[in-house]
């Protein structure tokens, strides 16, 4: 067991600490800002005027629930407070709003995190075939690699001798097909070279390869996200507006623990989640064309329910989806895609289009 304290592991330390005067948590709030660096953590809590006063209760508390999550690994916490006039303000603070990231150059009308929590579940594959299935309706779309422990895209897309550039002090994205590319990827001298991001370096990349990208006017921008740990979705969603999460599982038991926690992650950060997408769901039978689902069904209808969540798309175990990436053109990005899966992705990606429109004529 790694003891180790994320920043992931704080923010559900810190889970059940209310606003005093409110019947809301802070962490939903965005009111706490979490750094760690080599096990100390540094909190910011953001808290109202007249909420202040309270502020030695809440430090108590905050300590009382470090000490009880990390026990002897806790080293201790510099805890500030700043005030603030509501909760608002707070992620304008952050230099975040509701279309527009800090940079001017950046606009994105929606931002869409493709998310799961749990490994190897395809959110890359559908990361990728979900921004050239919006190229081809018509979208201009950007797609960020956030996953910058073991980035994917440069290998998906032949990509891997690129090397992003700077102009005018602003990185400049890589382009193919019309599609506006950033990875850490494109920032490493070779595909085989690891990286060792700690948590304050990786909350610093996703922030840059978001704010300091000349990304200019997007429809959509896309961001694959790294599996198992939340600490991404954490720095991602302080870095922009995330309009809308897609969650995706495979519907295996071992598959929807881990969901779950991600569920419940994008719950209490108050991410919109656009719907579940369940990958590799089934096998097409080639003689009847009847569905065989790989883990059945019972798994995927239960999260859907006890979550009431859309279930936007099911993706079909499919070689040639994976065949097609390994060979460095997607699926959606050939001339010429599988009918099926072109049919599927077109599906969801006009689903997304259509929610995230409603949402914001809601707004
Ligand atoms: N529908 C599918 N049919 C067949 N193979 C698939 C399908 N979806 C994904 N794969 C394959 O499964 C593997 C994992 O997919 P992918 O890399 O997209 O997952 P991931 O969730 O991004 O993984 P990680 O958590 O490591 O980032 C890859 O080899 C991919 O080609
Ligand atoms: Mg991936």
């Amino acid at each position: 067991m790694n003891n180790d304290i994320t920043k992931e592991k704080v923010f559900y330390a810190l889970k059940g600490i209310k606003e005093p005067l409110m019947d809301k948590e802070l962490i939903s709030l965005n009111a706490i800002e979490i750094e760690v660096e080599n096990n100390f953590i540094n909190l910011l809590i953001h808290l109202k005027n007249d909420s202040m006063k309270y502020k030695d209760d809440i430090k108590n508390k905050i300590e009382q629930k470090l000490k009880n999550a990390f026990g002897d690994s806790f080293k201790g916490a510099n805890i500030e407070f700043n005030e603030v006039e509501n909760y608002q303000t707070i992620r304008k603070r952050l230099g975040v709003n509701n279309s527009q990231s800090r940079k001017t150059k950046a606009n994105f009308s929606y931002v869409i995190a493709i998310t799961s929590g749990k490994g190897g579940v395809g959110k890359s594959s559908i990361a990728i075939n979900l921004a050239y299935s919006l190229i081809k309706l018509g979208y201009k779309v950007g797609l960020l690699d956030g996953d910058i422990y073991g980035p994917s895209i440069p290998t998906a897309l032949n990509l891997e001798e690129k090397l992003l550039t700077l102009e005018n002090d602003m990185i400049k994205p890589l382009e193919k097909d019309g599609l506006k590319l950033v990875s850490v990827g494109f920032m490493l001298p070779s595909v085989d070279t690891p990286l060792i991001w700690r948590g304050p370096m990786l909350h610093k990349a996703i922030n840059e390869l978001v704010n300091e990208v000349d990304w200019g006017n997007l429809d959509f921008l896309v961001v694959d996200l790294p599996p198992g740990t939340g600490d991404a979705i954490l720095s991602l969603n302080s870095a922009v507006n995330i309009n809308g999460a897609i969650v995706v599982t495979t519907g295996q038991r071992i598959a929807n623990v881990d969901v779950m926690k991600n569920i419940n992650m994008l719950k209490s950060l108050n991410i919109p989640i656009l719907g579940l997408v369940i990958n590799m769901a089934y096998l097409l039978c080639p003689n009847s064309n009847e569905k065989i689902y790989l883990f059945g069904q019972n798994r995927f209808k239960e999260l859907i329910e006890k979550y009431q969540l859309d279930l936007l798309a099911e993706i079909p175990f499919k070689l040639s989806l994976s065949n097609d990436i390994e060979e460095g053109l997607p699926t959606l990005a050939k001339s010429n895609p599988d009918n099926e899966l072109y049919t599927i992705f077109t599906e969801l990606s006009n689903k997304i289009v259509k929610k995230l429109n409603l949402a914001r004529l809601k707004t």
